[in-house]
């Protein structure tokens, strides 16, 4: 376990968990956590030893609140794009990191920490989320993200809708419209994430981080440039070791035991 002035870090066998904690400001996030984090990210990309990463808050009121407003009350234009281009690209890293992370939200993911979520792969959320991008009602637009990834996780319409409104929604209604995966109570959710987690280590790691890298790569491409992607690392995996096992265990009807390589 690690622990930086904001984050926490733990690794649990081959799972990572990343705990953004600033329960007094509900985890908002200032430059020095967005910093540790873009620090923390690097080290667990290059760690082959953790499989999966789990992202969740401190306490249980939220997950995270947004970007700090406090910080950003005083910011010129300048510093705001300069802190928006860094979110992003914070965020980008955790959509490009090699191992599938799961966001599990213990409370408010507003703003910047509804962005968070929609940077990782899959959402699972305690009944007691809550979901929104509320910067209209601070003379902002979303800035890490938001107005790119919530229509392409929940189509136009609703995304305009949750952006022009700033409205607040549950974690029902997150589920309804596809913003979240899964819903559970606040004390199964990280039960839920890790049993989440271990299932996908079960599968073949490098197919596991194929299928992100075509999916992220077909999301930002014209549907000819994904295909041609995904016909690549389909061709690539039948060099690695674990095609080998996978197959020879279907042929020989019994359980694969995947080494990653
Ligand atoms: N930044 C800084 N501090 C925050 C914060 C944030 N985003 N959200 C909450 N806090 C602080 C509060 O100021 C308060 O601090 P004090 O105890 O020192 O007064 C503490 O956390 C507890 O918050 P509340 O007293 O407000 O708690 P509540 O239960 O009454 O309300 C809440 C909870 C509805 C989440 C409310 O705190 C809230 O509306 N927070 C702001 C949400 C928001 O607008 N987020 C978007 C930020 S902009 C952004 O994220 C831009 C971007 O896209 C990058």
């Amino acid at each position: 376990m690690s622990e930086a002035a904001n984050l926490i870090y733990q690794q649990d066998g081959a799972i990572g968990i990343i705990t953004i904690n600033r329960p007094k400001a509900l985890n908002a996030l200032n430059q020095a956590t967005l910093h540790e984090l873009d620090q923390l990210l690097d080290q667990i990309s290059g760690n082959t030893a953790v499989k999966v990463v789990i992202i969740t808050g401190s306490g249980e009121k939220a997950f995270v609140a947004g970007a700090d407003i406090t910080e950003m009350q005083s910011f010129s234009a300048i510093e705001g794009r300069e802190f928006g281009r860094f979110g992003q690209a914070v965020f980008s890293k955790i959509e490009n990191l090699p191992q599938p992370v799961i966001a599990a939200v213990n409370g408010f993911a507003l703003g910047g920490g509804c962005e968070l979520a929609m940077a990782c792969d899959i959402r699972i959320a305690a009944n007691t989320a809550k979901f929104g991008q509320p910067e209209v009602s601070l003379g902002i637009p979303p800035g890490f993200g938001g107005t790119q990834r919530l229509p392409r996780l929940v189509g136009k319409g609703r995304a305009q809708e949750l952006l022009f409104t700033g409205d607040i929604i549950d974690a029902a209604e997150a589920y309804r419209i596809g913003l979240v995966n899964k819903v559970t109570t606040g004390e199964e959710l990280m039960t839920s994430a890790r049993a989440m987690a271990e299932k996908i280590m079960a599968r073949a790691p490098i197919a596991v981080q194929m299928c992100k890298a075509a999916v992220n790569k077909g999301l930002d491409s014209p549907l000819p440039v994904g295909l041609a992607y995904e016909a690549e690392v389909f061709g690539l995996c039948f060099a690695t070791a674990d095609q080998k096992e996978g197959m020879t265990a279907f042929v020989e009807k019994r359980k694969a035991g995947f080494t990653g390589k």
